[in-house]
């Protein structure tokens, strides 16, 4: 967890080769499926062109269905998910029926003057729509109403690392490594 251009997506994506478990970035699927057309590529782009978080039911589904695939059946990284109270919800709902359950939340952080930086840089060559200079400040208010309030949850069930998301990507990835040790 964390905010947008915290660098969730960069340490997952390093993570998964640490750990040798799968990543999963909701942000990512969307994205693909928003570029296939699809039904819901079609629902979702409305949302994210906005900055706004797509309808939960349909997270939901994605999230089942790749939790039940054989490639998660030795552990994976979610990126992007739970994000509001209602998926922290539905994700227990789910976890509990699977038999599964969530060894560590991690939230990363860093301060809004830095990320807006990460995110206007990226912004350049990354293509991606939410990456307009209203959206981004946009996902940061979305940000703090509905994600950061999650963060107690996992806190009061103690398997939540806080890491310090400023600095070198390897020093980021070192710190957390060492949490999830
Ligand atoms: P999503 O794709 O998850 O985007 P996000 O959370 O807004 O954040 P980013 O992916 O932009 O940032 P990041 O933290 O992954 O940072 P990154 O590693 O890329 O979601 C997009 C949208 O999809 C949402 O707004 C919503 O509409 C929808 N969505 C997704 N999940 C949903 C859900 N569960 N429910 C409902 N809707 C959902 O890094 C950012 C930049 O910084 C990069 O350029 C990177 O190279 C750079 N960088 C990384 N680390 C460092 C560092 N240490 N120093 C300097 N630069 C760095
Ligand atoms: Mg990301």
């Amino acid at each position: 967890m964390g905010p947008p251009g915290v660098g969730k997506g960069t340490q997952a994506t390093i993570l998964k080769s640490h750990l040798k478990v799968p990543h999963l970035s909701t942000g990512e699927i969307l994205r693909k499926e928003i570029a296939l057309n699809s039904d819901i590529g079609k629902v979702s782009k409305e949302y994210i062109d906005n900055g706004l978080f797509v309808p939960d039911n349909i997270l939901i589904e994605i999230i089942e269905n790749y939790l039940k695939s054989s490639v998660c059946q030795d552990g994976y990284i979610l990126d992007g998910y739970p994000r509001n109270v209602q998926q922290v919800k539905d994700l227990h709902l789910l976890l509990s029926r699977l038999n599964q359950s969530i060894d560590v939340a991690i939230s990363l952080t860093a301060e809004k003057k830095e990320l807006i930086k990460r995110l206007i840089k990226r912004s350049k060559d990354s293509g991606r729509s939410d990456d307009a200079i209203e959206i981004i400040s946009k996902r940061q208010d979305v940000y703090w109403k509905q994600t950061a309030p999650i963060i107690k949850y996992y806190r009061e069930n103690k398997i939540l690392k806080e890491v310090n998301g400023l600095g070198t990507i390897e020093d980021i990835t070192k710190r957390i490594i060492k949490v999830i040790k």
